[in-house]
């Protein structure tokens, strides 16, 4: 073969390669509104930066005639490249051939990349778009994603992992996001389920559509097994480089810091007027983010799974942090096993990855019943109160309103390792409200009152007047500093600079054991 021939062989090689499974197959991905594994980069990573590894790799196996059938790349696109200049690995499952599913050597290309990831500190994020386990390979398919999910746990706090689902993810092809720090899925084209509606319906006899049994609305909403979702793919793909700019590119270094210019004062009028007169009618406490943090910077996390906490990265004088928030428009922000799950998730995501934690509190306590007992809110309360313990990040705390009972030092308060804990003059933190206080302790007195009523109400002012204020916490320490709403903002950011440096020597140990 001359040198010529040699090269055109090479781009013959390549020109196939592109195709994946064919051009009709290409067409059939684009009608069900699906962009292709190579599409779907080309709109993922800075333009020119993405440079392909394994692209000639094929499947060795042979059963079923299925080495009559071999493409290249073998169902999946992987490299390295840039976004927005930063450096990620990425891999992109092809639906184009046999229906993305995964093969020995797809695996082993998917593990490649994710070892230089590690050993080069920066994100690995997978566009799924997988039927699970080639059917064809048997075990070697499975051991396959053995393979990729050790590395998952290997690599989890050491480098970002991100998940999107742009298709239907079925078997295994759903476990490994699930070990992945966030998991983005599009609307209507994309579903995840260990087993689908056929074997649904085989073994439980539930009749179940894909999407009602794991479309993105289903896993947003019910499940949580998914943290954002989009109405298409270009807008899921703006929304991981949305997330990744948040982050750091590992576990040793610190998210990017953005340009940032102090306006006037810091001062935020806007956060003293946001307060209902009344403590019991609700507030939205997204408005309170919004007027804290830098303008347009708050990006939420799990929007629609367990509303009564709110959580979210945002930047405060340019730098990132992570924010956890009762939210009092919802169940009027109590603690639940699903609110709690959320909130610890995401603390220990911050945690391993240096972003400083911002908890606002207003919490009426948990939330009481069989349901939530009999399912474990003990044990998924803990899971909150261990996340924000064990964290090291920088703390710090503003109670607004309600900081009652068990959730007071859940919500990370001074006693479980806070920084800076802040109270508005709004703050009532007592073991809990006034009513159920006064109900209790005055049982007797109330009783046998003349007029029960009046004596109640009368105990009631008693206990509001004594205990429902910041006081007598901040005359203990537990508050570093009662502020007016308005100065938060600006005590947010000298906090955070005053806690850059934090240096934290936990006890030497294997691992701890957060109660799961
Ligand atoms: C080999 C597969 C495949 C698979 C799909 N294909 N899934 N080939 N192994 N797992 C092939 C089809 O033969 C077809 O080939 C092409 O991909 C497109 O598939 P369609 O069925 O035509 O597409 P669609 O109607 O869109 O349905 C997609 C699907 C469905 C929902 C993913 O194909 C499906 O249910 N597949 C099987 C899912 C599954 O049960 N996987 C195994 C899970 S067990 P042609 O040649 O026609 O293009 C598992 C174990 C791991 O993963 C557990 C670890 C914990």
């Amino acid at each position: 073969m001359t040198h010529e021939q040699k090269i055109k062989l090479l781009e013959q090689k390549k020109e196939e390669a592109l195709l994946g499974g064919g051009q009709k197959r290409i067409d059939d991905q684009h009608k069900k509104g699906k962009l292709t594994a190579r599409e779907r980069l080309d709109l993922l990573m800075d333009k020119g930066s993405f440079e392909e590894l394994g692209m000639l790799v094929t499947h060795r196996a042979t059963d079923f005639g299925i080495d009559k059938e071999k493409y290249l790349s073998d169902g999946v696109v992987t490299g390295f490249g840039t976004i927005n200049g930063r450096l990620v690995y990425v891999f992109s499952q092809d639906f184009t051939v046999f229906g993305g599913s995964l093969s020995e050597t797809h695996a082993e290309k998917i593990c490649k990349i994710m070892e230089l990831a590690a050993k080069t500190g920066a994100p690995v994020i997978g566009l799924n778009d997988s039927g699970g386990a080639r059917i064809q390979e048997g075990v070697v398919s499975l051991g396959g994603y053995a393979d990729i999910f050790h590395r998952n746990v290997q690599y989890s706090g050491v480098v970002p992992q991100i998940s999107a689902i742009m298709g239907p993810c079925a078997g295994g092809a759903v476990y490994s996001p699930a070990m992945t720090d966030f998991t983005m899925m599009v609307e209507n084209t994309s579903y995840m389920f260990v087993t689908g509606p056929n074997v649904v319906k085989t073994v439980t006899h539930e009749e179940v559509t894909s999407e009602e049994l794991g479309g993105a609305i289903t896993h947003a909403t019910k499940s949580g097994v998914t943290h954002f979702t989009a109405k298409n793919e270009v807008e899921c793909i703006q929304q991981l480089k949305k997330l990744l700019s948040y982050l750091p590119q590992n576990c040793e270094e610190k998210a990017p810091v953005y340009p940032y210019q102090t306006t006037s004062s810091e001062i935020r009028e806007e956060l003293g007027k946001i307060l209902p007169k009344n403590p019991n009618q609700p507030y939205d406490i997204r408005d309170v983010i919004t007027n804290t943090v830098d303008e347009d910077s708050f990006f939420e996390v799990h929007k629609l799974f367990a509303e009564n906490i709110v959580v979210g990265f945002a930047r405060i004088a340019g730098k990132s942090i992570g924010i956890v928030a009762n939210q009092p428009v919802y169940l009027a922000g109590v603690l639940d096993i699903n609110s709690s799950r959320k909130g610890a998730r995401f603390t220990r995501f911050c945690d391993a990855f240096n972003i400083p934690l911002l908890v606002l509190v207003d919490v009426p306590g948990f939330l009481p019943g069989t349901d939530q007992e009999w399912n474990g809110i003990i044990t998924s309360g803990a899971k909150l109160l261990y996340a924000l313990s064990e964290a090291t990040v920088p703390k710090v705390t503003v109670i607004t309103r309600k900081a009652y009972g068990g959730a007071y030092d859940v919500m990370n308060s001074k006693h479980i390792g806070a920084d800076m804990n802040f109270a508005w003059p709004t703050a009532e933190i007592a073991v809990m409200g006034p009513k159920g206080a006064a109900e209790i302790i005055f049982k007797n007195e109330i009783k046998n009152a003349a007029n029960p009523e009046e004596k109640l109400q009368e105990k009631i002012d008693e206990y509001t007047d004594t205990f429902a204020n910041p006081y007598k916490a901040a005359a203990r320490g537990f508050i570093d500093e009662v502020i007016n709403p308005e100065q938060t903002r600006i005590k947010l950011i000298k906090s955070f600079k005053m806690l850059e440096n934090k240096v934290v020597n936990s006890p030497k140990k294997k691992h701890g054991n957060i109660p799961l």
